[in-house]
C-alpha cells in the first residue's frame, strides 16, 4: 500500500507491516505525510496477516517534525490526528528511530507502543525554539512517560537528546549501535512484542508529581531573564503543568488551546523567519551548483592572543587537531595558558568534564615554525590588526602551505583583496571574521575577496558549520557586512548623549528590548581602548568623520571599561555589575553644553529608533553595493554576532514589522534635522516608493 504521492509506505515483512515515511529531506510532516500515516495505521490493523507494525523513516532520518512552512497558513485541523490513532491501534506498533525524532517526530513515536533507535540518533521536542510548544500531544505524553521534570527541563529548553541518555531517562526502549541494521532490529522487537497486552499506551499512564517544591514556579524562575517579553516558554510550563492536573484528554485539549495562542504570534514568526534565514544563509548565488568542498581535518592558526586563542578552541572543540603558530615562544606559552583557563572555567561550572578537557587540549599544539604547519587544511591567520604584519604572514603563507588549504584571516576590517595580493594565490584566500569571545559567539563572516574562488567561499562556510558556527557570507568593504551595519549604532549612541541622554537609559532600553546587555556596558566589557584607536585611524583618514568627543574624553581619563574598574559605568572590585557613575553624568552635561547642546529629555521609543534605523539605512546601503545578497544575511549577522533578540527576528526583519514607509520617513525626518548622516540610502527610498519590504529588497538591486 502507497499514499497518493509516495510520501508513505506499508509493505509486509511476514507478520509484521513496516509503515515508511518517505518525504525528503528530513521527512517533515507535510501535507499528504499524516493522511498517509492514518492510512497505513489502518490498513495493518484491517489486515489479519499483520501482527505488529514498524514506524519508520526514509533516507537520513525519522521524522524532523511538523512542516513549519505550513505553520499560520490556516489549514484546518485534522479529526483524527496520528498519535492518537498510532496510541489507539490494536497492534502495537514500534517507532524505529535514526537520525532525529523532533517535535512532531517525537511525539509520533510517544503514541507508539515501543521506541529503538541507533546510537546516533537525537530526540527532541524543540517546538520553543520557533516560539511552538509541543502540539501533538507531547507536553501531555512526555511527562506521562518520563515524569514532569525532566519532561519540563526538555521542552523548555528545546534540547536534542542523544539516543543513550533518551533511553536513560527512559524515552527510549532499546539502542542498537550506530552501525546497525534498524529495520532489522525493528522487526526483531515488533515480532518479539508482538502478542504482548495489555498494550503499553504512554496516554493511560499518570504523571506523579514529586514531592517538595513547585516545579513550574522553580521553571518560571529559572527562565524569567531569558524568557522576558516572550509567552511560548510559559505555555510549554502551562501545558507540561496541565499534564499533571488533568485527565489525558482534557490535557490534549488544554494543549490545543496554548498551542493555538502562539500559532500566528509575533513571536513564532518571527523564530520561525529565524530559522529559514540561517538556512537561507548557506545559499550562495554566485557559487555553482556542484562546487566542491574541501575537506578539513587538520587546521592552522597564526597568532594566540585574544581570537587566534578562541579559534584554535573552536577546532579542538570540534575535534579538529590544529597547529598554533606564534612569533615568539614566550607569546605561545602566554596563549596556551589563556586556553588552558578558559577550559578550566568551563570545567569549574560543570559544563565541561576534566577528561574532555585534556581531550582537548591533546588536540593543540604548539608550533614557532611556518614549515611545520604547511600541510595543513586550513591556516587562519589572527595577528595584530596591521596590513604590514598580515602581508609579511601571507607571504610565508604561500611559501609553505599545500596547494589547496584554504588561507583565511581573521581582520576585522583590513582590506582582503590587499592581504591576497601578498600571496601568489589570491583566489584561495578569504575573511572568516570571528566574533570575541571567539569560543563562545556562534557567527562566522565568511568574507569574499575580489578575487576569492567560490569553492574557496563555499568551503569556508562549510568549515562554519563543521565547528558549531552560524556562517553568513559578504563581499569585501571596510567593516565587512557585521561590524559596518552596526558602526551607527555605535556612533548613534554616543551622540545622543551630547543631545542630554544618559548610558543608563539607553541600556535599559536596549534590555528591555531584549538584548542581553546594554550597548554602554557591553562596550565596557570589550574595552573602550580598542574603538578610540579605531575613531583615531578613521579621522586621520577622513576630515568629514563625525568624531565622538564625549567617547574620547572617558578613554583619555583613563576609563577603559572593566578592566579598569570604570567606563560608561563603574564597577566594585570583582563584580561585574555595572553602576551609574555621577563622574560620567557630570563629564556628558558639561561638554554637551560646551557644544551648545542644551539637554532634553528622550523617550525610550527614540532611543530604540534612532540607534536600530541607523544601522537598517547602512544595511540598506550594503545591500545596494551588493555586499550582502539578501537583508536575511544581516539579520543572521545580528542575531549571531551582536545578540539581537531572536525573537525578533532580526535587525531587517523588526524594521518590516514597523513598516518600510515609516522607517523611511523618520531617516527622513531625521536628515533635515542631523544632516548627512541620517542621509536615506538610494534603496531605502525605492523600497518605500515601491512598497517593497526589507526582507524583498535584494530584487530591486540589479
Ligand atoms: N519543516 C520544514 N522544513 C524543514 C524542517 C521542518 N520541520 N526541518 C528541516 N527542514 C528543511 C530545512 O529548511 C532545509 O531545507 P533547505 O535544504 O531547503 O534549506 C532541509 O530541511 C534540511 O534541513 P537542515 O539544513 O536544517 O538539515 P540538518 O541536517 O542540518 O538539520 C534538523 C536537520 C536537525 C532536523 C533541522 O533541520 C531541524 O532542527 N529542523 C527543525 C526541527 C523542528 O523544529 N521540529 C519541530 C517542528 S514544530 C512541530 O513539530 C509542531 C508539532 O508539535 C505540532
Ligand atoms: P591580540 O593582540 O590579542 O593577538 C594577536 C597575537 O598575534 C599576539 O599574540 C601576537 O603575539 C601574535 N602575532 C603578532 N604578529 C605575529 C606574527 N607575525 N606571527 C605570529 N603571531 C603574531 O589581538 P586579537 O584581539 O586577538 O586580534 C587578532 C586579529 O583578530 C586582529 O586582526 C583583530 O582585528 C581581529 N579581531 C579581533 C576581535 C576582538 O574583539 N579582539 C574581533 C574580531 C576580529
Amino acid at each position: 500500500m502507497t499514499s497518493e504521492d509516495n510520501l508513505v509506505r506499508l509493505e509486509k515483512h511476514g507478520a509484521v507491516g513496516v509503515i515508511t515515511v518517505d518525504n525528503p529531506p528530513v521527512n517533515a510532516l507535510s501535507p499528504g505525510v499524516p493522511e498517509g500515516i492514518l492510512a497505513a495505521v489502518d490498513a495493518g490493523n484491517a489486515d489479519p496477516a499483520v501482527k505488529a507494525m514498524v514506524l519508520i523513516g526514509a533516507g537520513r532520518s525519522f521524522i524532523a517534525g511538523a512542516d513549519i512552512r505550513q505553520f499560520g497558513k490556516g489549514r484546518p485541523r485534522p479529526s483524527r490526528r496520528t498519535h492518537d490513532v498510532l496510541e489507539a491501534s490494536g497492534k502495537p506498533v514500534v517507532a524505529a528511530i535514526h537520525g532525529f525524532a523532533l517535535g512532531g517526530g517525537l511525539e509520533n513515536a510517544l503514541g507508539c507502543h515501543y521506541r529503538i533507535a541507533v546510537a546516533s540518533a537525537k530526540v527532541g521536542l524543540p517546538e520553543i525554539l520557533i516560539g511552538l510548544l509541543p502540539g501533538g500531544g507531547g507536553t501531555q505524553r512526555l511527562p506521562r512517560l518520563i515524569g514532569p521534570q525532566l519532561a519540563l527541563d526538555l521542552i523548555v529548553s528545546g534540547r536534542h537528546v542523544p539516543a543513550d541518555e533518551a533511553k536513560d531517562m527512559g524515552i527510549l526502549d532499546r539502542v542498537i549501535p550506530a552501525d546497525g541494521d534498524l529495520l532489522k532490529a525493528a522487526i526483531a522487537f515488533a515480532e518479539e512484542i508482538a502478542d504482548v497486552r495489555p498494550l503499553r499506551r504512554v496516554g493511560e499512564m499518570t504523571a506523579a508529581l514529586p514531592d517538595g517544591p513547585d516545579i513550574f514556579e522553580a521553571k518560571k524562575q529559572e527562565i524569567a531573564r531569558k524568557a522576558r517579553n516572550q509567552i511560548a516558554p510559559y505555555n510549554c510550563i502551562a501545558a507540561v503543568k496541565a499534564a499533571t492536573e488533568l485527565p489525558f484528554a482534557e490535557g490534549l485539549l488544554r494543549e490545543r488551546e496554548l498551542f493555538g495562542e502562539l500559532e500566528n504570534s509575533d513571536e513564532s514568526k518571527a523564530l520561525r523567519y529565524a530559522f529559514f534565514a540561517e538556512r537561507e544563509a548557506q545559499k550562495l548565488p554566485d557559487v555553482p551548483k556542484g562546487t566542491p568542498i574541501r575537506k578539513i581535518e587538520t587546521a592552522a592558526v597564526v597568532g594566540a592572543g585574544t581570537m587566534g586563542g578562541g579559534i584554535a578552541m573552536c577546532f579542538a572543540d570540534a575535534g579538529i587537531p590544529v597547529k598554533v603558530l606564534e612569533a615568539s615562544q614566550e607569546a605561545l606559552d602566554k596563549g596556551f595558558e589563556r586556553i588552558r583557563n578558559n577550559y578550566a572555567v568551563s570545567v569549574k561550572r560543570g559544563s565541561l568534564t576534566a577528561e574532555a578537557m585534556e581531550e582537548r587540549m591533546a588536540l593543540l599544539e604548539k608550533s614557532t615554525s611556518y614549515d611545520e604547519i604547511g600541510q595543513c587544511d586550513v591556516v587562519i591567520e589572527a595577528v595584530f590588526e596591521e596590513m604590514s604584519v598580515k602581508q609579511a604572514v601571507f607571504k610565508e603563507l604561500d611559501r609553505v602551505m599545500k596547494p589547496d588549504a584554504l588561507l583565511l584571516s581573521n581582520t576585522s576590517a583590513l582590506d582582503i583583496d590587499q592581504i591576497a595580493e601578498a600571496t601568489s594565490r589570491p583566489e584561495e584566500v578569504g575573511g572568516a571574521h570571528f566574533f570575541s569571545p571567539a569560543n563562545v559567539m556562534k557567527l562566522l563572516e565568511v568574507v569574499k575577496g575580489a578575487k576569492t574562488k567560490p569553492e574557496v567561499t563555499a568551503s569556508t562556510m562549510a568549515l562554519g558549520k563543521l565547528i558549531a558556527k552560524a556562517p553568513a557570507a559578504c563581499g569585501n568593504c571596510d567593516g565587512f557586512l557585521a561590524n559596518r551595519s552596526r558602526a551607527p549604532f555605535n556612533s548613534e549612541m554616543v551622540i545622543m548623549l551630547e543631545e542630554g541622554c544618559m548610558p543608563e537609559q539607553v541600556d535599559k532600553v536596549m534590555v528591555d528590548f531584549g538584548y542581553p546587555m546594554g550597548p554602554f556596558a557591553v562596550g565596557d566589557l570589550a574595552g573602550l581602548d580598542i574603538g578610540y584607536a579605531g575613531r583615531k585611524r578613521r579621522a586621520e583618514a577622513d576630515p568629514n568623520y563625525r568624531k565622538l568627543p564625549i567617547a574620547d574624553k572617558l578613554v583619555e581619563m583613563g576609563r577603559y571599561g572593566q578592566k579598569t574598574g570604570a567606563g560608561w559605568f563603574k564597577y566594585e572590585k570583582g563584580d561585574r555589575t555595572p553602576h551609574p557613575d555621577p563622574v560620567v553624568a557630570d563629564l556628558i552635561k558639561t561638554m554637551s553644553e560646551e557644544m551648545g547642546n542644551t539637554p532634553r529629555p528622550f523617550t525610550d521609543d527614540e532611543i530604540l529608533k534612532r540607534l536600530l534605523f541607523s544601522s537598517v539605512n547602512e544595511a540598506c546601503k550594503i545591500l545596494e553595493e551588493k555586499i550582502a545578497y539578501r537583508a536575511s544575511d544581516v539579520d543572521i549577522m545580528w542575531l549571531y554576532g551582536f545578540g539581537f533578540p531572536r525573537y525578533r527576528g532580526g535587525l531587517m526583519f523588526w524594521a518590516d514589522g514597523l513598516g518600510v514607509q515609516d522607517v523611511y520617513n523618520q531617516i527622513a525626518a531625521w536628515h533635515q534635522q542631523y544632516g548627512e548622516r541620517w542621509a536615506p540610502s538610494a534603496l531605502l527610498r525605492r523600497l518605500a516608493d515601491t512598497k517593497t519590504s526589507f526582507r524583498e529588497a535584494h530584487t530591486l538591486v540589479k
